[in-house]
């Protein structure tokens, strides 16, 4: 990653959290408890939430202690070098991305190969609502209400064999698309991977859309990896191809520089990144003045702990 002082995003329009709450249950009433319907039109995030609607059930057990980013936050602060580097970048410069028609690749260890329509592939996938936390490797972080579901469920239904122990996630290689790809920043395409087990765990996410809308082209259109208590760069966004594989996967931060970038990349604040100290955070949106936040292990996902017992983290970061 090529770290330029990052544009500092506007001043803090966070809406406080008990206003978050408060509408949020006037929305849950509106659609009866529990009732599956459009989450909430957010029309108290900053910045008027666009593209198509999409029916989706709110998931209280994720993100209750957390004020969710503001959509202008989520959408114009963004890592996905296919559209440049800067952070404003994407916003401006991904409308070039077709995410539909879109179809995704299934390959490797795995009964259901073959190239599957989205629409195919998602259709017998309820949709839910998880706000979860991104903290990037850059030492900033977001809160942000994905909808999607849990990637255990579209594995299983693809029935890996015996031998797959990893699975990659490949994002669209299109310098037409993708005017990023056009020079040389990265190795395209974009390829993340994780273990089949940390890939199994109920808060690794398929994320379709954010704020109750469709995922704007920035985020990821139209299907992107959320994996909450890794760093950012493992969600990969755009993705076409999912394989199953034997062994590990080369991924594209590990390549391009090893000793900064580690294939599990746990978000660790006992590990430093060789140039700078995970300890702590900014969580875009409060401003310049506000205080920094204390990093947290798995990001406080420390659900995922047992999954790492016995490695040694300092050495596989
Ligand atoms: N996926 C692709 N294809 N290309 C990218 O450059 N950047 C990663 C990740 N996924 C990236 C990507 C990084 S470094 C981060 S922090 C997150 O996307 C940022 O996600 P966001 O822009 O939606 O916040």
């Amino acid at each position: 990653m090529r770290y330029r002082r990052a544009d500092e995003p506007k001043g803090s329009e966070i809406t406080p959290e008990s206003v978050w709450t408060a509408r949020r249950s006037v929305v849950k009433s509106l659609l009866g408890a529990g009732a599956i319907g459009a989450v909430a039109t957010p029309g108290w995030a900053a910045g008027s939430p666009t593209g198509r609607i999409l029916e989706a059930k709110h998931n209280p057990a994720y993100g209750a202690e957390d004020t969710p980013n503001t959509w202008d936050d989520v959408t114009t602060y963004n890592n996905f070098y296919e559209f440049g580097t800067d952070k404003s970048d994407p916003a401006r410069n991904a409308g070039s991305l077709r995410p539909a028609p879109w179809s995704v690749t299934i390959a490797g260890e795995v009964q259901q190969r073959g190239t599957f329509a989205l629409e195919d592939l998602l259709k017998p996938h309820p949709l839910e609502e998880r706000i979860y936390r991104l903290r990037c490797v850059e030492a900033w972080s977001m809160v942000i209400p994905w909808v999607g579901f849990p990637l255990a469920d579209l594995i299983k239904r693809l029935q890996p064999t015996s031998k797959a122990k990893f699975v990659a996630f490949t994002t669209l290689k299109d310098p037409v698309q993708m005017p990023g790809q056009r020079g040389g920043v990265l190795d395209w395409p974009y390829v993340e991977g994780l273990r089949m087990d940390e890939a199994m765990h109920p808060l690794a996410f398929m994320a379709v859309g954010l704020y109750g809308r469709v995922l704007p082209n920035q985020s990821g259109a139209p299907l992107r990896l959320v994996v909450p208590w890794k760093y950012g760069f493992k969600s990969a966004k755009s993705i076409v191809r999912i394989d199953f594989l034997e062994r590990p996967p080369t991924t594209t931060w590990a390549a391009s520089n090893p000793r900064e970038y580690g294939f599990f990349a746990n978000v660790n604040p006992a590990v430093d990144h060789p140039r700078w100290s995970q300890k702590t955070e900014r969580r875009i949106g409060g401003g310049v003045f506000a205080p920094r936040i204390q990093t947290r292990p798995f990001n406080g996902y420390t659900e995922v702990a047992s999954l790492y017992s016995g490695l040694d983290l300092s050495r596989w970061f």
